[in-house]
């Protein structure tokens, strides 16, 4: 399901990438504006139901829907070129003989050597000392005005000192600085929200939002390196003259910046560079070398793409190689079951791995990995660490391929179900202990019963200590002991009590979210809602009936159907009734002080159909008088009333505890006066 959306996400942004280019880069649209139009739409409402798979680089994070508040295109007028590669040192010589060679008579002189900062160029351009257009590269002689989105950048200033040239372009990377990466995906994860992958890419979506308020929300800075179009200004007559006169001007200019004599000591720059690579708090991607004088820059030129008086050295991605210990499967909050190498932990990339994900059972099999083997480790976009494959000359004569383990590795070893079309397994089991945390987790977030004060430390606690076993624990938590807590004053008891009754108000949309069901998300949760109208609706439907809803495809209705199917996730929902949650409709629409309270302090046992109500009506009516009305009979009922069709057990006990049984009258009498009879 995900995949398909995913997919069709994907083909419909290069598809209006490449309009957009048409329009806006070539000026000669080849679709009519509506069938444009259409295709943002769809891609606009694809992105609505599957906020989780909303790409940082998607046009509607940049442009919006409309195409006419799209950036404006910008011309530059000094074109913004590219950089040649060396990967390692002979391709360095070789740069710097070639361009000797062309030189013909002269030494190449002085190099500036540079950090290659990884972020994306733009162009700034002073008039008369005021910032007046910030541009992106785009394709080196059109860029588009993002303006508004530099201008919250902090380090550029929005005016220059007395005595700025008329005109000044200045070039340079915006980057998001580490600090700022991490801030902002501790905020994701917090609000439920998938992380961004790596800080690039983050600040180029960050610089082409369509609300400069949010960019000005992401942190973003910048390094100059370079200038376009000038006029006015002292002369200055070499490139590390430039970039003090940029810095004498308050533009930010890297302080790692050196200018050497020889290329050996540009070539200890770039080997200090690879180490510094993990202590500096941006991220780089290699090092520059540029000629200095300005004249020899001249003399040298560029090709279409790139100057040749400067060459990029990218530093290699880093790869190490480790033992892969073993391969344990981890069982996500949905059951979800993710099979990750355990490894002997390893330095790279700055930071320790000692873990990888593999994805899936197909992942696996396609890299051939195996317990035992020496694996080759490297961060994929720097950020998350990814197994390569298998050094095959070390591997072991009697090694064997790994197997997809049959049963979940929690206490009750319940199947991993595998379905056709799926690449993941399933442990469908809903009290897996391996998936209690995470769906109490995702019970109690923000975008569901949001319940203040039960985080994520709470949470491991009171299922380390038994206290939650399943969500429905939630409502029973025994106050008392946790009282005795460290850690746990009257004040934070109090408040967790008053959060965790507040969210039984909460719309069924979100408990439906807190249900944590296969396939569903915030969206579909709430086109549930308003479709049947109560949770009881909804597990009675049939597979056909919830596909018959709009936007609820076959797999989702399957799964819903699948989940309330299940004894275990039965009984859960009884206590979630028992504990008084809004099973019906949302939650602006109770209103219980619109009836006169006349069950306030009463337990009102049901059992069997009562005429006029539904089996939820029935308990709603209790409540919305004040009354509770728990499932099953305890010596704290009131009364059980037995309507048509009741069950014995209920009927049993209550005889036994001595509580008053009523008939459909009687509780009708009740209900309207509040006396017993
Ligand atoms: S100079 C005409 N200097 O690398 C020369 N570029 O791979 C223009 N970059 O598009 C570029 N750090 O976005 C230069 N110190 C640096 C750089 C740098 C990063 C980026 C820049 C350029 C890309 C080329």
């Amino acid at each position: 399901m995900t995949t398909g959306a995913e997919n069709r996400i994907s083909d419909l942004i290069e598809r209006i990438r490449y309009h957009n280019d048409r329009y806006y880069v070539d000026d000669a649209p080849e679709v009519p504006d509506a069938e444009y139009d259409e295709l943002v739409r769809e891609l606009v409402e694809l992105e609505a139901a599957h906020p989780e798979l909303v790409r940082p680089d998607s046009p509607t994070q940049m442009v919006g829907a409309d195409p006419s508040t799209l950036f404006t295109p910008v011309e530059h007028q000094v074109p913004m070129m590219s950089l040649d590669n060396a990967f390692d040192r002979g391709e360095l010589v070789a740069w710097a003989d070639r361009a000797q060679r062309r030189l013909a008579t002269e030494e190449l002189g002085d190099l500036v050597c540079e950090l290659k900062f990884d972020g994306l160029a733009v162009s700034l351009r002073y008039e008369n000392g005021v910032l007046v257009q910030g541009a992106t590269r785009g394709n080196g002689r059109v860029g588009e005005d993002i303006t508004a989105n530099i201008l919250t950048i902090k380090s550029v200033p929005h005016r220059l000192p007395e005595g700025a040239p008329r005109v000044l372009e200045v070039r340079g990377e915006v980057y998001m600085p580490l600090v700022a990466f991490e801030a902002l995906n501790a905020q994701q994860e917090a609000e439920g929200k998938p992380r961004y992958a790596n800080p690039r890419n983050t600040a180029a979506g960050s610089l082409r939002q369509k609300d400069p308020a949010t960019t000005a929300t992401r942190g973003l800075s910048m390094w100059c390196y370079s200038v376009g179009e000038v006029q006015g200004g002292p002369a200055l007559n070499t490139h590390s003259a430039t970039l003090e006169y940029l810095d004498s001007l308050n533009l930010p200019v890297n302080p790692e910046t050196t200018t050497v004599d020889s290329l050996d000591k540009a070539w200890e720059f770039v080997e200090r560079s690879e180490g510094m690579r993990h202590d500096l708090p941006y991220e780089i991607d290699g090092a520059v070398i540029k000629v200095d004088r300005l004249d020899l820059q001249q003399g040298l030129g560029a090709t279409s793409r790139a100057p040749r008086w400067a060459i990029a050295y990218k530093l290699p991605p880093e790869e190490r190689t480790t033992k892969l210990l073993d391969i344990h499967v981890s069982i996500g909050s949905k059951g979800k079951a993710t099979p990750f190498a355990v490894l002997e932990p390893v330095f790279v990339g700055g930071s320790t791995v000692a873990m990888a994900t593999l994805h899936n059972e197909d992942q696996v099999k396609a890299k051939d990995v195996r317990p035992g083997d020496t694996v080759v480790v490297r961060k994929a976009g720097d950020v998350i660490p990814e197994v390569l494959g298998s050094v095959l000359a070390d591997r072991a004569p009697d090694s064997a391929e790994w197997e997809f383990p049959e049963v979940c590795p929690c206490l009750h070893q319940q199947p991993l179900i595998r379905e056709e079309g799926d690449a993941a397994h399933y442990c469908l089991y809903p009290r897996c202990p391996e998936q209690l945390r995470g769906w109490i987790e995702h019970f109690a977030a923000r975008n569901a019963l949001d319940i203040e004060h039960l985080g994520e430390q709470r949470v491991r606690l009171f299922i380390d200590l038994g206290f939650i076993s399943d969500v429905g624990d939630i409502y029973a938590l025994p106050y008392e002991s946790i009282r005795e807590l460290e850690g746990f004053g009257e004040l934070s008891v109090a408040n967790l009590t008053a959060a965790v009754e507040a969210s039984k108000q909460q719309s069924l949309a979100r408990l439906l979210v807190g249900l944590n069901i296969r396939h569903l998300g915030d969206t579909t949760c709430e086109l549930l809602a308003d479709a049947f109208g109560s949770l009881d609706q909804i597990m009675e439907a049939s597979v056909e009936e919830l596909a018959e809803v709009d936007g609820i495809g076959p797999i989702m209705a399957e799964s819903v159907h699948e989940f309330f199917q299940s004894e275990v996730n039965r009984e859960i929902i009884e206590k979630l009734r028992a504990a008084g949650l809004n099973f019906a409709g949302h939650a602006d629409n109770v209103d219980e002080e619109a009836l006169p309270q006349t069950l306030e302090g009463m337990t009102i046992v049901v059992t069997g159909g009562v005429e006029g109500y539904t089996r939820d009506g029935v308990g709603a009516a209790i409540k919305a008088r004040g009354g509770k009305s728990p499932s099953s009979v305890s010596s704290k009922t009131t009364a059980l009333v037995v309507g048509e069709n009741p069950g014995t057990s209920k009927l049993d006990k209550a005889e036994k505890l001595g509580i008053p049984v009523l008939d459909e009258a009687q509780f009708q009498r009740l209900i309207e006066t509040g006396e017993l009879p």
